[in-house]
């Protein structure tokens, strides 16, 4: 097992009641002057903002409201947000929202205390910021993780890159599940897919051989796996939307990554994918992942053989291990299906603006392969030209 260190995560406060729990508790600690940071109107048609915004002024904060951050949240918006904290004097940034919003926030929170360009000093100077605006978070879309940590993927559109940037640490989160209930059910499903990513990504990372890690990961899998099923088939069942709510924190906490060394190679190449066409995160892995692990299959067999076993509840039936590793494989390409989600990328095409630049463009394909950050990898590390002949695959008919 590789050494760590855990220190936990930021207090969670979960359930029907958590926003009103959170706020008796944590305002009193923050300053008056709150910038509520959210997204491009969903919460003010659900009520989510009028709630949030009553109750910060039931508390006696001034509420500063910055909305208007997109999916897949550009270095534009961020530096536009730090300007606004500066100007407004903000004391407390509260991020009401997804992924996106949330990532957002956390770069507004450090951009605001430094001086000079963040994007420079993270990937240039490789400094790390280390004063930020406190912020919080209030999750109203789940999948990503980012209620608790300091990651913000943001995408410089000048720059043609979509990256991971160290931002604040929310301060506490807040997780009603039945905020979720208004998310339509392409992006439940896609945030959904998002949570399961996580746990792919970290479960066929380095060690391969059992440990306690990787067996939480099989149940948090194989709950998010019957939970998008459920959610299908219930869209009003708070209580599903509460697993995989949790599903989605657990797999970001850590936990599942203690004694081990991650992948996240989809990610990687998902990240380019998004920047240069703004696809959906999770579509974009839903195309690319049983792509990927076809390739890496002959490489981490045993792992893929226990995936096909302890996830998907395959059984040998007399096939090698080879092929029993591939119908693990294709079990969750079928799954991808199943749910709905895109199986190429001509797939993801269809379903996004028709302004978009195409995913399924070679010229597009060769410049993800070339530009995406290449990681260790589940068995051994991908080159370029492999990444580009998986996407090629991944463009179907
Ligand atoms: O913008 P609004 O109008 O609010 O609509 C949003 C958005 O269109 C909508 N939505 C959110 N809550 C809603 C709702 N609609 C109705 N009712 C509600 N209660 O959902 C849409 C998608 O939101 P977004 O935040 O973009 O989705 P998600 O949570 O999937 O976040 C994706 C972003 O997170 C990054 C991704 O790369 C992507 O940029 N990631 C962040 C990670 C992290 N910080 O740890 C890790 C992930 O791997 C991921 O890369
Ligand atoms: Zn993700």
């Amino acid at each position: 097992m590789k050494a760590f260190q855990y220190n936990g995560m930021p207090k969670i406060y979960f359930g029907e009641n958590a926003l009103a729990e959170a706020f008796s508790a944590e305002l009193p600690k923050t300053g008056p002057r709150v910038m509520l940071a959210y997204g491009g109107g969903s919460l003010r048609k659900n009520g989510i903002y009028d709630e949030i915004k009553r109750l910060l002024e039931g508390a006696g904060k001034t509420v500063f409201p910055f909305g208007g951050i997109m999916p897949n949240p550009t270095y534009r918006k961020v530096q536009e947000g730090a300007r606004f904290a500066r100007e407004n004097a903000i004391d407390f940034i509260l991020a009401a929202g997804g992924g996106s919003v949330l990532d957002c926030a956390k770069m507004i929170s450090a951009q605001a205390k430094m001086e000079g360009d963040i994007w420079e000093a993270e990937f240039t100077k490789h400094l790390l910021p280390t004063e930020f605006i406190p912020m919080a978070a209030v999750l109203t879309a789940s999948g990503t993780g980012s209620e608790v940590n300091d990651d913000a993927v943001i995408t410089n559109e000048d720059l043609k890159i979509k990256d991971d940037m160290v931002g604040a640490l929310p301060a506490f989160a807040v997780l009603n599940p039945a905020y979720t209930l208004s998310v339509p059910m392409t992006q439940a499903v896609s945030g959904a897919f998002d949570s399961l990513s996580h746990c792919m990504e970290i479960y066929f990372g380095k060690p391969a051989e059992t440990n306690l890690s990787d067996e939480l990961n099989e149940a948090v899998m194989r709950n998010i796996i019957c939970h998008i099923r459920e959610m299908i088939r219930n869209p009003g069942d708070v209580s599903v939307r509460s697993e995989l709510m949790w599903d989605s924190t657990v797999a970001e906490t850590g936990i599942l990554k203690l004694g081990k060394e991650t992948d996240f190679q989809n990610h990687m190449i998902e990240h380019q994918l998004g920047a240069l066409t703004d696809c959906s995160h999770g579509q974009g892995l839903a195309v690319i992942h049983p792509a990927v692990y076809r390739h890496l299959a002959g490489d981490n067999t045993e792992k893929f053989v226990r995936f096909a076993r302890e996830v998907w509840h395959l059984a040998p039936d007399g096939r090698t291990d080879l092929e029993f590793a591939l119908a693990g494989i294709n079990a969750l390409a079928d799954f991808i299906r199943e749910i709905g989600l895109p199986a190429t990328l001509t797939e993801l095409k269809a379903g996004m603006p028709a302004g978009n630049p195409d995913p399924a463009d070679p010229g597009i394909l060769r410049q993800v392969a070339d530009t995406c950050i290449i990681r260790p990898g589940c068995a051994r590390k991908l080159g370029r030209d492999e990444i580009y002949a998986i996407l090629m695959e991944c463009i179907g008919g």
